[in-house]
C-alpha cells in the first residue's frame, strides 16, 4: 500500500529578513475552550491558531455536546443539549491538554470519565496534581482502564496547595473552582501568560478572580455572561522565530502583542551576543555572526520556557565555546539532541542537562522530529546549516506552529514542504 509521508526540506545558511506577525497562543486557547464548558452561554474566541491541537480540543467539545463553530480564527462555542459525561481515549490521546475538560465537566456532572492521557515523547507526564485538587474539592477518584472516574454529589471550595506550579493543574482547578460555590483558593499556582490569559477569559464570563502572587482566590457561580475575547499572540511561536532572527546574517522584527513575556529568552539572546530592540508592540533582533555560549535553566515562569530549550539549543550549536543547557521541568525533553548530532552538533546529554561544544558550521542531513518543539529545533538548525536539510515528523510541528513554512519563506529562507509517497518525492519545483 503507498505510504505517503510529507517532510520539510530547508537549503542553508539562510540570512532571514522581514517582519512576523505571530498568530494567537495555542497554549492559551486550549485552557479557554475547556473553560467554555462551565457557562451555557455564547463565548466568542479570537485570534485562534489554525492548527490540530487546536482541531482536536474543538471536536472533543463537540463530543461532549457543545455546539462550536469555527470561522478563519474566530470560534464560537454556544450551549447545545446537556453535556456528556465522558471524554474518549481515541482524543484524548491525540491531545493531552483535553484532560482540561476534566475541570468544568466535575463542576456539572456527579458522574465523569476522562481517558487518561499517557505520556509522550517529553515524559511521563502524569496528572497526580490535577486529581489531588480535585480530591480536595470533595471528588472521588477511581482509575481503572485507562479511565479517571471522578464522582461527587456535587464539588466543594476548598483551599488547594498544588505540590508543584503544573501549569494544567493551575488550569483544570481554576475552571472547576469558576463554577463552584464559595471562594476556592489555589496556591503555589502557575503563572504563564497563558494561564493569566484563561483567568482573564473567566473573569471576563463574571468569574470573581482576586490573584495575588503565587495564589489566586475564586468565587464561584452557576450563571455567567457571554464572552467575546480577542487571545493574546503565540509567545512560543514569537520565541522560535526571535530565536531564528538571531542567526547569522539575520536581522527581523516580530509584531508581538506582549513583548515584556519573553524578557527571559531576550535576556539570553543579548548575553549570546545578539542585538535586541523592543519598541512597543515589536521586538527587533539580529544576531551575532557566531554566538557567545551561554547557561541555560529552564523553570516555570518567569524563567527561561522548557518550551524554547529545544530551539535554544540549535541556536548554541554554533557557539564560540561550550555551553550547558538543563531541562528542569520534563525529564526527557533532549530527543532533538541525536538529530541535532546528525548536523555536526557536538552535544553530550548528562542527566538533566545537555553540553554544547560550539562548532564553526552545521551539515544539511536527513533528520526525524521527535516532538513539537524539537520538530521546531531542527527548523531552526536548517536555516544555519550548510546544504540541505530534510526533517520528517513534521505533524509534531503542526500541533503548535501555524504556517512555519510560509513565513520562514516570507523572510527569505529556502524551505518547502514536500510530500513523498514510499520515499519517492512528489514535488518537482
Ligand atoms: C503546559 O503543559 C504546556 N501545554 C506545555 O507546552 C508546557 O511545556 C508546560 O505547560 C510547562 O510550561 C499546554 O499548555 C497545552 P505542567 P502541562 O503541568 O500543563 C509535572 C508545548 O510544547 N506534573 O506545568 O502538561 C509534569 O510531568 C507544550 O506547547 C506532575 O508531575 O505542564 C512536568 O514534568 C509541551 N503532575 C511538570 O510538572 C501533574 O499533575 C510541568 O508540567 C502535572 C504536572
Amino acid at each position: 500500500m503507498n505510504k505517503k509521508t510529507k517532510k520539510i526540506c530547508v537549503k542553508g545558511p539562510a540570512s532571514l529578513k522581514g517582519k512576523v506577525n505571530v498568530g494567537g497562543s495555542k497554549n492559551a486557547v486550549l485552557p479557554i475552550l475547556a473553560a467554555t464548558l462551565i457557562s451555557d452561554e455564547e463565548s466568542i474566541i479570537r485570534n485562534v491558531p489554525d492548527m490540530t491541537d487546536i482541531t482536536v480540543m474543538i471536536a472533543m467539545l463537540r463530543v461532549l455536546g457543545k455546539t462550536v463553530e469555527r470561522n478563519g480564527s474566530v470560534v464560537t462555542v454556544r450551549k447545545s443539549d446537556g453535556l456528556t459525561g465522558e471524554a474518549p481515549y481515541r482524543l484524548v490521546r491525540k491531545l493531552r491538554a483535553s484532560v482540561l475538560v476534566m475541570g468544568g465537566l466535575a463542576a456539572r456532572k456527579k458522574n465523569i470519565r476522562v481517558a487518561l492521557p499517557g505520556g509522550c515523547a517529553i515524559g511521563t507526564r502524569p496528572i497526580d496534581i490535577h486529581l489531588k485538587g480535585f480530591k480536595k474539592m470533595g471528588a472521588d477518584i477511581k482509575v481503572s482502564k485507562g479511565f479517571v472516574n471522578l464522582n461527587s454529589s456535587g464539588l466543594r471550595s476548598a483551599v488547594i496547595n498544588l505540590d508543584y506550579p503544573s501549569v494544567g493543574a493551575t488550569e483544570n482547578l481554576a475552571i472547576a473552582a469558576s463554577r463552584t460555590e464559595g471562594e476556592t483558593v489555589l496556591e503555589n499556582i502557575a503563572r504563564e501568560p497563558e494561564v493569566e490569559e484563561m483567568l482573564a477569559f473567566l473573569e471576563a464570563m463574571g468569574v470573581e478572580i482576586e490573584p495575588s502572587s503565587r495564589s489566586v482566590k475564586i468565587r464561584g457561580r452557576k450563571e455567567f455572561r457571554p464572552v467575546d475575547f480577542t487571545v493574546m499572540d503565540d509567545r512560543i511561536q514569537a520565541g522560535t522565530y526571535l530565536i531564528a532572527g538571531a542567526l547569522k546574517g539575520s536581522k527581523v522584527e516580530i509584531d508581538f502583542s506582549h513583548p515584556h513575556v519573553l524578557e527571559a529568552l531576550i535576556h539570553k539572546l543579548e548575553e549570546s551576543g545578539a542585538d535586541v530592540d523592543v519598541d512597543g508592540n515589536k521586538i527587533r533582533v539580529c544576531g551575532p555572526s557566531r554566538p557567545m555560549p551561554s547557561e541555560i535553566r529552564t523553570a516555570p515562569y518567569p524563567g527561561f520556557p522548557t518550551d524554547l530549550q529545544a530551539p535554544f539549543c540549535a541556536y548554541l550549536a554554533r557557539t564560540k565555546g561550550v555551553s550547558v543547557v538543563s531541562e528542569e521541568v520534563f525529564e526527557n525533553r533532549f530527543l532533538h539532541c541525536a538529530e541535532l548530532m546528525r548536523m555536526g552538533a557536538d552535544l553530550e546529554v548528562k542527566g538533566e542537562s545537555v553540553i554544547v561544544t560550539g562548532v564553526k558550521n552545521l551539515t544539511g542531513a536527513p533528520v526525524k522530529a521527535c516532538d513539537l518543539r524539537g520538530g521546531a529545533a531542527l527548523i531552526i538548525a536548517a536555516l544555519s546549516a550548510k546544504g540541505l536539510t530534510e526533517i520528517t515528523g513534521i505533524s509534531h510541528i503542526e500541533r503548535g506552529y501555524d504556517n512555519i513554512v510560509h513565513i520562514l519563506r516570507s523572510l527569505g529562507a529556502d524551505i518547502r514542504e514536500e510530500e513523498e509517497v514510499n520515499g519517492e518525492s512528489l514535488n518537482n519545483d
